[in-house]
């Protein structure tokens, strides 16, 4: 694929986004002895307004058209348009009405930091990789996965300091820790091919363990794992490779989930108490894609223009389709907040080992 910076730069932009997650709850079920909160790692996908807060961050979703279907047509800095997979998953999972706050926005809050983290936080950060340096010459600032494991780092401070070790531990043994991450790492892998695709997944897959020990030794037990999407099958990759799907891109996306599968299944036999559930963003989506039931276009970007140097950014003034619902892409790599309904549905609620493994995000947090 020959692609010019910008284009490259669009293509990096892979999934972002930003609300106010407002927290209904139920505090007790959020943060009580019973089910502990929810702690949310990832990229644009799980983003809702991390990036919104970091100054000179160029990867933002926080102007229109996003958010258009959003309460009050807010764009919250969510790569949607309205609410995202981090907000459905956390719904669905009970005690919220939407993900817990980007943990940059609890710290601007102040006084109310402490509470707010009892409720969780979303440190994801729209153009982060598992890689240190990924998306950073694109988008000046974004928080990558070591510096969102830091973060949740001083909140383990905190809450033990606030409830306790004893207490502070329970916690947070019993919350539930998502990630959805790794799409940057491969489109940075795609465009520069400093190693064997061998040799880049066995890379990548060590990165991620690096994270998920750090984490298992603060206290996290579960592991709730998004892996990769078909991002040869987004509408930048189609628009600029003739409509099709970048086929070399989507198989290294599977070659991921199965050394991430390895990895996983290895972590649960080696570290004790480690229990996880993982899940084939792949498969969900190509399952849509080639029968696309519920929608009438699973190719083209909702919000866009199409140019002659591919498929433009979402910004007032371009293409915008008239129902959203019947699209399954959003922009020209992030899923709407329909199909990201869909997706949330199948992680949390889904029987079929070929979505979710070995058992489903709500039976995790049951476990
Ligand atoms: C703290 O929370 C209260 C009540 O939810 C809210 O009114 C106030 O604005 C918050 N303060 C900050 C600094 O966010
Ligand atoms: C802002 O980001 C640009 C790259 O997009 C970089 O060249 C510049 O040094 C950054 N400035 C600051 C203050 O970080
Ligand atoms: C949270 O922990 C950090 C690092 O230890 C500390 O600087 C900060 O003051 C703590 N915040 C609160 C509200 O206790
Ligand atoms: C992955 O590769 C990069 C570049 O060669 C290297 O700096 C990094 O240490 C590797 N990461 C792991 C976990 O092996
Ligand atoms: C998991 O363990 C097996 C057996 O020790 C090893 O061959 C494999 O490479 C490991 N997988 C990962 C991803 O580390
Ligand atoms: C789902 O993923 C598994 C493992 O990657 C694969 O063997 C299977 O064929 C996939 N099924 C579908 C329907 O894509
Ligand atoms: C999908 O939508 C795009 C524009 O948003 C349009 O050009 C294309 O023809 C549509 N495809 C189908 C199959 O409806």
């Amino acid at each position: 694929m020959a692609m010019d910076l910008r284009a490259r730069k669009r293509v990096l932009l892979v999934m972002y986004v930003a609300v106010f997650g407002v927290l209904t709850t139920s505090t007790k079920e959020a943060t009580g002895q019973t089910i502990g909160p929810i702690f949310i790692f990832g990229d644009s996908t799980m983003d809702v307004g991390t990036n919104n807060r970091i100054e000179n961050c160029s990867a933002r979703a926080d102007h229109p058209y996003y958010g258009i279907d959003f309460l009050g047509s807010q764009a919250t800095g969510r790569f949607s348009n309205g609410l995202n997979t981090a907000d459905t998953i956390a719904r669905l999972l009970g005690g919220y009405d939407m993900s817990p706050l980007p943990y940059l926005a609890l710290v601007e809050g102040g006084s109310n930091f402490t509470r707010g983290i009892l409720n969780g936080a979303n440190f994801a950060s729209g153009g982060a990789g598992l890689a240190k340096g990924i998306g950073k010459q694109f988008y000046g600032q974004v928080v990558s996965m070591e510096e969102q494991v830091q973060q949740f780092a001083t909140v383990q401070g905190n809450i033990t300091a606030l409830l306790g070790a004893s207490k502070g531990n329970r916690l947070l043994r019993k919350s539930m820790y998502i990630f959805s991450i790794g799409s940057n790492d491969l489109m940075t892998y795609i465009f520069t091919r400093p190693m064997t695709p061998e040799q880049f997944v066995i890379n990548l897959t060590d990165t991620y363990a690096i994270h998920l020990k750090n984490l298992y030794h603060m206290g996290a037990r579960k592991f709730a794992i998004i892996s990769i999407p078909p991002i040869g099958c987004c509408p930048i990759a189609r628009s600029l490779s003739g409509g099709s799907c970048t086929d070399d891109t989507n198989s290294l996306a599977r070659a991921c989930h199965t050394s991430f599968e390895s990895l996983l299944n290895n972590l649960s036999s080696t570290l004790k108490g480690f229990k996880y559930s993982l899940a084939n963003t792949y498969n969900m989506t190509m399952s849509i894609i080639s029968k696309p039931i519920g929608f009438k276009n699973v190719t083209s970007a909702c919000c866009g223009d199409m140019t002659p140097q591919g498929l433009s950014d979402c910004k007032e003034g371009v293409h915008l389709c008239e129902t959203r619902d019947d699209y399954l892409f959003w922009d020209a790599f992030h899923p709407t907040q329909k199909a990201s309904e869909l997706a949330a549905n199948a992680l949390v609620f889904s029987q079929d080992p070929d979505f979710v493994s070995p058992i489903n995000f709500g039976s995790l947090r049951k476990a």
